[in-house]
């Protein structure tokens, strides 16, 4: 093995669009990081989990599940499946669960873009969506978002061409927090044609949902709208790959014949079930991150530093460079604080910063004082 020839032989297998994938850079973890720098206290404000970890009635759920795990989950988790659909107003054959909204998005892809297709989305987004077309090869058309760092929409309309299946948005966007206005998004589903999917990514949707400028495309549904969220975020349930989408129950139906079989599994099935029973823990887990944002803002305020408002659990600051935005972070890191660089998802001057607790912040504040030369 690893001879020339193999090495050349691996070349050839590879097929072009595979090539040009950045393979993912993972964040450190909490013992990487106490181990590196001697430090007892970690505040991982990375990954835009759950600092509050989620519901205890999930632990009980998980336990209980472990009883069955030798047998195979119920491949459409009809249980979990009629409780969504329920609680979101539509039909069951409209609601589709996977191992989290990155696997829809990639059976989304599998499922139904051809070759000399394009798809139109945002310069500044959740990475998962561009590595996720860029699998299947697709142009995607990124338009450059606006001075404020919101969509363009008029932009993405104008980026449509006879060529395009897939409109992706990710409301509210990540990495920069901000959402459509209900107008614009009103705008944006009226302009795409019926021929296009309009994937509307709201992964950060508890978060938003209280903002009565924000619109989810629950509340504006049509035909060509699939709507991804998430049980990784405000349930805390990461860990476990749960997520799911709602679309007209035609398109649901194709996505359902690439699905993985047996995803998710009968453990996240069981936990998500808990988790939904447990409002209180939500409610508690939204008005942290809430009163965390305000908190983020008036530092920062204080402090002189640019930033974006957010309506998702993550906050980006906006420094003047790219060495500026690395060398924060390090130091950040080497005081215990792990931070997102974001020059993956399009914005090299720019760091994302998860809203944790109120130790966490106090722990981001001061180590932030210490670095306070960027
Ligand atoms: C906009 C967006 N979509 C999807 C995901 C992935 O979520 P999941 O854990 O459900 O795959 C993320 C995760 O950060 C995200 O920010």
């Amino acid at each position: 093995m690893n001879s020339e020839t193999d090495l050349m032989n691996i070349e050839k297998i590879i097929p072009e669009n595979i090539k040009k994938l950045k393979p993912y850079v993972a964040g450190k973890t909490i013992d990487e990081v106490k181990n590196q720098y001697g430090l007892k206290t970690i505040s991982k404000l990375a990954s835009n989990e759950n600092r509050l970890g989620c519901s205890p009635l999930v632990k009980d759920a998980v336990i209980e599940a472990l009883d069955r795990i030798q047998d195979y989950p119920d491949p459409v988790a009809g249980k979990l499946r009629k409780t969504l659909a329920i609680k979101n107003g539509v039909s069951e054959d409209e609601v589709l669960l996977a191992a989290g909204s990155e696997s829809i998005i990639s059976l989304l892809c599998r499922t139904f873009f051809d070759t000399e297709e394009n798809a139109v989305t945002a310069n500044v987004t959740f990475v998962g969506f561009y590595v996720q077309a860029g699998v299947k090869g697709v142009e995607i058309k990124r338009v450059p978002v606006t001075d404020n760092y919101g969509f363009d929409v008029n932009g993405m309309l104008a980026a449509i061409d006879e060529r395009t299946k897939m409109v992706y948005l990710a409301n509210p966007n990540n990495p920069t927090g901000t959402c459509l206005t209900a107008d614009e998004y009103r705008k944006l589903v009226d302009g795409v044609p019926k021929n296009v999917l309009l994937i509307a990514d709201e992964a950060y949707y508890e978060y938003a949902a209280s903002n009565p400028n924000y619109l989810s495309a629950l509340k504006y549904r049509r035909s060509n709208v699939i709507v991804l969220r998430t049980f990784s975020k405000a349930y805390g349930l990461a860990g476990l790959r749960i997520g799911y989408a709602i679309a007209d129950k035609g398109l649901i139906k194709e996505m359902m014949k690439t699905k993985l079989t047996f995803e998710p599994t009968s453990t996240a099935q069981a936990a998500a079930l808990a988790a939904l029973q447990d409002q209180a823990f939500l409610e508690n887990s939204i008005d942290v991150v809430t009163k965390g944002r305000e908190r983020l803002y008036h530092f920062f305020d204080r402090m002189g530093v640019k930033y974006c408002k957010s309506e998702s659990n993550s906050v980006m600051m906006i420094l003047e460079n790219e060495d500026k935005a690395i060398e924060f972070t390090q130091r950040m890191l080497e005081k215990g604080v792990i931070l997102r660089r974001i020059n993956a998802f399009g914005l090299p001057n720019c760091v994302r910063i998860t809203v944790g607790t109120e130790k966490e912040m106090e722990h981001f504040e001061t180590a932030f004082r210490h670095s306070i030369s960027i």
